[in-house]
């Protein structure tokens, strides 16, 4: 009796455990759809569902900053440049500004680069003053709504509030004169001065055709456990330590140089880290100083499991695309204990992960192609803004 009694007793406690350990270390989301049309809104056409408008503006605000920076299409923050061109040909556009859902300035603000190749972000207030000076004299529709039913493209770091430093852009917050607009931005961290209820979180600009260049047969096996390259200190802007990625680049570092199952370094090597990343099962994408970075569009592109490192980063296309479905996401505490994490994933979860992100919308939504496609990322903003229609009366209330 007693032996049995010990004996059960323990089995208790071992499910307990077991339960435990496993509820801690990975929360599972066990919903096993994969439709084509994973949340209907990812494939919704947009087309015909709003008008916008375009306003011209001298070429010194676009054009001309395009002639002296031609990296302006290709660097993060592309998607200022492209989605301009891409909406002059889109058949969203009106001429008849009487008949515009949306009205949109094509201010190219990141589009002024240090000889480093760095946005410079010194300017840009200045120079968004100027344009609404611009467009709210010589059009009626600013001053109908102070801007409400206008939407901009401000894709640096800290979005509108327009400065590199995130101390200072807090300090600064958002433009004052921007802060009845939609703004379609880069960062995205919840509860933070410089995200604005409302706004559209976009992907970063990584080059569709260099990725497509690079990718090797599907049937490749993913040998590499956790894969990342990228630094984990920033020794320059962060000396002490600790600022940087608030210290889990550090951590993961620290915890995992040697680990066999994690190949990590900071010496990205050009020629394989495309290839590298689809030999991989996890791609880790930690904080740097903003929350997001290209790892998130890259590994999506390539298949490897995100494994999202930012407490409180709002992805791009929340409300479209199922990330917790997608991705693996570790609160920056528990980094030193990625590899349990990792390693407890259930296989059928990581199966179903994969066959998630080998959907053509879910990649086609993280990027710009040239030309646009359907389902592309123009597309998701131009239906982020469809979703915002009809506007409510207090659009009109300024
Ligand atoms: C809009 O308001 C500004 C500031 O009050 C004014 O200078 C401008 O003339 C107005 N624009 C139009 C088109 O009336
Ligand atoms: C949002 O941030 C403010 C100040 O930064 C803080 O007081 C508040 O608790 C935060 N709210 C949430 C939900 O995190
Ligand atoms: C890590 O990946 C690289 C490819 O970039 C490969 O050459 C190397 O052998 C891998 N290291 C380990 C320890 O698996």
């Amino acid at each position: 009796m007693r032996f049995w009694g010990f004996t059960i007793f323990f089995y208790f406690v071992f499910c307990l455990w077991i339960g435990g350990v496993g509820f801690y270390i990975y929360r599972s989301h066990p919903t096993d759809k994969i439709p084509g049309n994973i949340r209907g809104i990812l494939v919704d056409d947009p087309v015909g569902r709003l008008k916008v408008y375009i306003y011209e503006l001298p070429s010194e605000y676009n054009q001309q900053r395009l002639q002296n920076h031609p990296r302006c299409l290709t660097h993060m923050f592309a998607a200022e440049t492209l989605m301009h061109h891409f909406l002059l040909s889109s058949p969203v556009r009106t001429l008849i500004p009487e008949e515009a859902d949306w009205f949109y300035a094509p201010v190219y603000t990141t589009c002024d680069l240090t000889r480093n190749g760095f946005p410079f972000t010194y300017n840009s207030r200045h120079f968004m003053t100027s344009a609404i000076q611009l467009i709210s004299s010589n059009w009626p529709y600013w001053n109908r709504t102070a801007g409400a039913d206008h939407f901009f493209i401000v894709a640096h770091d800290y979005g509108a509030c327009f400065h590199h430093n995130e101390k200072r852009a807090i300090e600064r917050g958002i433009f004052p004169l921007l802060q009845r607009a939609t703004l379609v931005q880069t960062f995205g961290q919840r509860n933070h001065t410089c995200l604005k209820d409302g706004s559209i979180v976009i992907p970063p600009y990584v080059d569709s055709q260099k990725m497509q260049a690079r990718l090797v047969p599907s049937n490749t096996p993913r040998s590499i456990f956790a894969y990342f390259r990228g630094q984990f200190y920033d020794l320059v802007n962060d000396p002490e330590g600790g600022n940087y990625a608030r210290g889990a680049r550090a951590a993961l570092w620290e915890n995992f140089k040697d680990n066999p199952l994690f190949n990590i370094s900071s010496e990205r090597s050009s020629t394989t880290y495309y290839e590298d990343m689809q030999r991989a099962r996890f791609c880790l994408c930690p904080l740097g100083w903003s929350p997001w970075s290209p790892r998130l569009v890259e590994a999506v592109v390539f298949g490897c499991i995100p494994v999202i490192i930012a407490d409180g980063i709002v992805l791009p296309f929340e409300d479209a695309i199922p990330w917790e479905e997608i991705g693996i996401f570790v609160a920056e505490k528990d980094v030193p204990m990625l590899d349990k994490i990792l390693t407890s994933v259930p296989v059928d979860e990581i199966s179903r992960k994969q066959r998630l992100l080998a959907k053509p919308s879910i990649k086609q939504a993280m990027l710009y192609p040239q030309p646009s496609q359907p389902r592309d990322a123009f597309h998701q903003i131009l239906s982020g803004l469809a979703r915002k229609l009809p506007h409510g009366n207090e659009v009109f209330s300024p």
